[in-house]
């Protein structure tokens, strides 16, 4: 398998030397041009061991991101390239792992950049300690108090346009899980003097110019404010704005974080009050008067001003004017006014504005942690973090006792610092039993001396000087150092008994001059007794006692006339110096991380790095001796256990557990590693390591051994997951299985099961049948044997017994019976015969039931032989007119109404005697055949209707026309030329002739005859063209008809019912195409 690509090492990429104890060669070159180098690449933080170097970029760096806090958040502290996060972190975690509770110090000049660091370090613990809502709000009111303290304890200086004129140390607090529970912020001597007066170029407090640009115009009015900074003298104006610093935004800031902080509407307004009258009291402007008794008076020149500041703070405006012009001072019971010059009362003045404002600070500080104050009493662990104003000098000479306070603070600091790093480093070697040769640094602890000595020191001297009765001035102040400090190696003025700067020029009379760690210093003394006594007039802390407002009252406890105290308060000096004791003390306890500051120019611009100034701070900061010390010492140390536990993975047998003492361990590890002896030595509780290359080494090791562990679980965790997923599949298979095959199994036999007894039922109902059937045949068997044993028995006993019995008797009677009967019957029937008549219905009544077909048949046969007999009678003619007759009635028998009529007629044929009759001589003659009809009828005139009377022949092969009169023939009409006779279904005598068409008789079209014996004629009519012709004759019976006449055919209907001509048929022409003829 391919090696993983190993790491590359802290040290690689790094520029310069990222932690100074690496530095080769060391000397301040050296040093400076490290610094430089990495300035110039943007990395402004350096390390020396610990202690972070931090060099102000004077720009904004993409190096705090949320991602940045991600990356350093739990890693160890020489992991990552040097950070102010890696420094937090490192606080942090050993804070809430260790239980040690920690302090951030934070120090250098003016404008450096601590506060700055501070602030990221607060955001950095912030966001990586704990989470939720109340957690969050914690964060959010230690964090947003930054805003309101900066807005009214930092001012914009030559140095920094946002330096902070208080020093704040601030502790957050922490439960045992490391979230925040609160904190508690120590303010330390503002520098007030600022309120009345500032140096050129640098400005008020910014809460002024915030409130003047930032507040609202209703606010402003509520304030009695113009927006106009001219108008007010106590603002600087030579610098009022500066840029890239918008005041009114952050106004807004400020507001939205005194409502995070916890301030109300009420409280916040009051505060600007407050700040407002301070604002108006340097307008406040004073003429002298002159009284009668000599003495100077002053008077307020306009009390407009007066009169609106009493307005907003609710001062009786004559007790205020009041306190302006007189001073009361008690002494032993006895109370002196003395009235007030106009220095005296601008001196008051300023003595009030500069009074209320640092109160009403203070009572910010005091408000802000009573909302941030933790809420419960659980032990707590303690991160302090300080940021105080830094080292100060003005070149111009002009420092004050603002100046020697600050500079004071921070000598105690690096005090505290070499007391820390360098002696307690040198000090540890020597009780852990190391090896060690002592390196020289410079320790300022005999220039706090000067300062802080309880008989000697300068501010004991000017406490002094305060209290002595008699004329004290700044001057009777510098006379008494010249004589107590003259021999001081760090003091120096032209007026000491030392006569080593009589000639100092440089020097000037009114001046001290000290040499500080970090710089000599010289100090004008003018103020230093004023501002040490920090008195205000009794009277105007009574004016502001009395005064209507809350706050303000609350601000001058002292004016309450109850509670006079006739003491004097603590000078400013000795109150300074009694909470810096405090401070130093409380910092002692805890485990201190320090940041250095360094300003990199003095023109507060980016990518400048002025190498002197560098090298000026590098140098009283002694941070070279601090990089000596740990190079010549050990650059790490850490007590057995917790080294034993970070490496043991390193080495076979220290892992994973190493039985025995942690000291063993750590040997028997670093021996496995092979790392040269002179790389660390064996303390009495720690281990010490000498370079941070041997450490850097070692946690690369340990990085890459963390990676293979992590592969190693990695490996172990996967096999172990997909064995137990194997064997949770190999475990549900079998279960599967096991499941399936019971189930198939269970299915086979239940199959098993159905067939055999499927099997076994048809076999038994085959034997149940068998049995059965043989049971059956067994019982018919029984059955016919008893049967034919029974018949047979039965034939024997009848045979036997037959001869005894009648049996035949009843048959022979009964048959006898019927012979009787019959006889009887046929007897009877002879006696009562009908008649022989055909027409006789008449039959004797049946006389049994039995006898009917015989009855019957016997009616009929007797009915035919009477017939046979009646016909026997007949002669030949008769015969002839039977079969006329016979024939007419299946012609016309039910077709024609005129039937029955002619069924009693006999049919006579010749009526008309044409050869008796002479007059009929000729037709006779004409006609040769025999004449079968002879008779007169109508022939109906086709054009009128009307009848004509013709004679009507009919031969054996014609039909002739005749008139009735002459007996000419008028047609004659052969009877093949016949085709058809048409004739009515009614009782009438019209029938119509049809002619063949295109014969010789059809010239005058067919013929429509009327005769009383139509039924006759026209049965031997069709008798005769049957014989004649074979053929037979058409005889249409219907009650409408169509007749040829010539070219017409005209209709013939025949309608019922008209009886107009009584009982004879009438026929009437009604139009060309109809005959109408009315039957009765
Ligand atoms: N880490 C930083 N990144 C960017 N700007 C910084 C940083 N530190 C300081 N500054 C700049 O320097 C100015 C002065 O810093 P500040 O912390 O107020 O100084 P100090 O408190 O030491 O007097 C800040 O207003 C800011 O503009
Ligand atoms: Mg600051």
């Amino acid at each position: 398998m391919a090696k993983m690509e190993t790491k590359t090492s802290l040290l690689d990429n790094m520029i310069g030397v990222g932690d100074m104890v690496l530095l080769e060669p060391l000397n301040e070159d050296t040093f400076i041009n490290n610094l430089k180098k990495r300035f110039d690449h943007s990395e402004i933080y350096t390390y020396i061991g610990s202690v972070v170097i931090s060099l102000n970029p004077y720009r904004s760096l993409p190096i705090y991101s949320p991602e940045k806090v991600e990356e350093y958040r739990n890693r160890n502290f020489y992991e990552l390239s040097p950070h102010i996060f890696a420094l937090s972190d490192e606080a942090y975690r050993s804070l809430r792992d260790q239980d040690k509770d920690q302090c951030i110090l934070i120090t250098g000049e003016s404008g450096a950049g601590k506060t700055e660091a501070s602030k990221l370090v607060m955001s950095y613990v912030a966001a990586v300690c704990g989470k939720g809502a109340e957690v969050n709000q914690v964060k959010e009111q230690l964090l947003q108090s930054n805003p309101v303290l900066e807005a009214f304890g930092n001012a914009k200086t030559v140095r920094n346009d946002n330096s902070s004129r208080f020093g704040k140390y601030m502790d957050i607090e922490f439960d045992f899980k490391g979230d925040p529970l609160g904190g508690v912020i120590s303010n330390y001597l503002l520098e007030k003097s600022r309120v009345v007066k500032q140096p050129r170029g640098e400005r008020n407090f910014h809460i002024f110019y915030q409130i003047l640009s930032g507040g609202s115009e209703d606010l402003l009015c509520r304030l009695k404010l113009e927006r106009d900074f001219s108008r007010y003298n106590y603002l600087g104006l030579d610098s009022a704005r500066v840029n890239g610093v918008d005041d009114a935004a952050n106004f807004r800031t400020v507001r939205n974080a005194m409502q995070i902080v916890g301030f109300m509407d009420h409280e916040t307004q009051s505060v600007f009050e407050v700040v407002a009258a301070v604002l108006k009291l340097g307008n406040i402007e004073f003429k002298p008067e002159s009284r009668v008794n000599g003495l100077d008076e002053s008077k307020i020149k306009d009390k407009n001003e007066l009169k609106e500041i009493c307005e907003l703070t609710g001062i009786d405006q004559s007790v205020l004017e009041r306190a302006f012009s007189f001073r009361t001072v008690e002494a032993k019971q006895e109370k002196v006014s003395t009235t007030l010059n106009v220095a005296q009362a601008y001196y008051a003045r300023d003595a009030l504005a500069k009074n209320l404002y640092s109160r009403l600070f203070s009572w910010l500080v005091t408000r802000i942690n009573e909302s941030i104050k933790a809420q419960t009493k659980v032990r707590k662990k303690v991160m302090g973090v300080l940021d105080i104003y830094g080292f100060e000098i003005f070149e111009d000479g002009e420092n004050s006792f603002e100046q020697f306070i600050i500079n004071y603070c921070n000598e105690k600091l690096q005090q505290i610092f070499i007391e820390l790093t360098l002696k307690e480093e040198q000090e540890e070697y020597i009780r852990e039993g190391i090896e060690w040769t002592h390196i020289e640094y410079f320790n300022n602890a005999i220039i706090c001396d000067l300062i802080e000595n309880n008989q000697t020191g300068i501010l004991a001297m000017l406490d002094e000087e305060c209290l002595r009765p008699g004329t004290v001035t700044d001057d009777t102040f510098l006379e008494k150092l010249n004589q107590i400090c003259a021999t001081h190696q760090h003091f120096e003025s032209r007026m000491s008994k030392c006569s080593r700067f009589l000639n100092d020029t440089s020097l000037p009379h009114c001046c001290f001059r000290i040499q500080h760690y970090a710089g000599k210093v010289m100090y004008q003394v003018e103020g230093f007794v004023d501002k040490n006594n920090d008195l205000l007039y009794r009277d105007l802390s009574q004016a502001m006692w009395k005064a209507n407002h809350s706050l303000i009252k609350d601000l001058f406890p002292e004016g309450n006339p109850a509670k006079i105290n006739l003491k004097r308060p603590p000078t400013a000096g000795s109150q300074f110096k009694a909470s810096v004791a405090t401070l130093m003390k409380n910092l002692q306890t805890k485990n201190p991380n320090y940041i250095r500051c360094i300003k990199p120019n003095d023109k507060k611009a980016a990518h400048i790095f002025n190498d002197a100034l560098v090298c000026h701070q590098v140098r009283y900061l002694g941070l070279l001796e601090n990089v000596r010390v740990r190079r010549a010492g050990y650059a790490f140390r850490q007590p057995y256990e917790p080294c034993l536990e970070r490496y043991k993975m390193l080495c076979k047998q220290t892992w994973p557990h190493w039985r025995g003492p942690a000291r063993d361990g750590v040997k028997v590890l670093f021996n496995d590693l092979e790392i040269p002896e002179e790389e660390y030595s064996f303390g009495r509780s720690k281990i010490f390591i000498r370079n941070p290359r041997t450490l850097f080494k070692l946690e690369d090791l340990r990085k890459q051994r963390l990676e293979d562990l992590a592969t190693l679980i990695q490996k172990i965790y996967r096999g172990w997951k997909c064995r137990t997923h194997f064997l949770l599949m190999k475990k549900s298979q079998i279960v599967i299985a096991s499941w399936y095959r019971r189930y198939a199994q269970q299915k086979k036999y239940q199959k098993i099961k159905s067939s055999a007894i499927v099997v076994q039922s048809y076999i038994r109902g085959w034997k149940a049948r068998k049995l059965l059937r043989e049971l059956k045949h067994q019982k018919r068997c029984n059955k016919a044997v008893t049967t034919i044993a029974a018949y047979w028995h039965g034939t024997q006993v009848r045979r036997e017994y037959r001869k005894f019995f009648r049996a035949n008797a009843g048959k022979k009677i009964s048959e006898f019976i019927l012979q009787k009967i019959i006889q009887k019957y046929f007897l009877e029937m002879k006696t009562k015969m009908p008649s022989l008549s055909p027409v006789d219905k008449n039959w004797p009544a049946r006389p049994y039931l039995f006898l009917d077909s015989t009855h019957n048949e016997l009616k009929r046969i007797f009915h035919l032989w009477r017939c046979k007999k009646y016909r026997d009678q007949f002669t030949d003619q008769q015969k002839l007119v039977y079969e006329e007759k016979l024939e007419a009635s299946e012609l016309f028998k039910d077709k024609k109404a005129l039937y029955p009529a002619s069924v009693g007629q006999p049919f006579q044929g010749a009526y008309l005697e044409i050869s008796k009759n002479p007059k009929y001589k000729k037709l006779k003659d004409a006609v040769d055949e025999k004449i079968i009809i002879a008779e007169v009828v109508n022939k109906i005139n086709r054009a009128n209707g009307k009848a004509t009377s013709r004679i009507f022949l009919l031969t054996n092969s014609n039909v002739l026309l005749a008139d009735q009169k002459s007996g000419n023939i008028k047609s004659e009409v052969p009877l093949g030329d016949v085709t058809k006779v048409s004739m009515s279904s009614q009782n009438d005598g019209f029938f119509a002739v049809h002619l063949k068409e295109g014969s010789g008789a059809a010239g005058k079209g067919d013929f429509l005859f009327s005769s009383d014996h139509l039924i006759e004629m026209a049965t031997k009519l069709y008798r005769t063209t049957l014989s004649q012709t074979k053929q037979k004759l058409n005889i249409e019976i219907s009650d409408e008809f169509l007749v040829q006449f010539r070219q017409d055919k005209v209709c013939v209907k025949f309608i019922q019912g008209n009886q107009r001509n009584g009982n004879v048929p009438t026929c009437k022409r009604k139009n060309n195409r109809l005959l109408e003829v009315a039957v009765p």
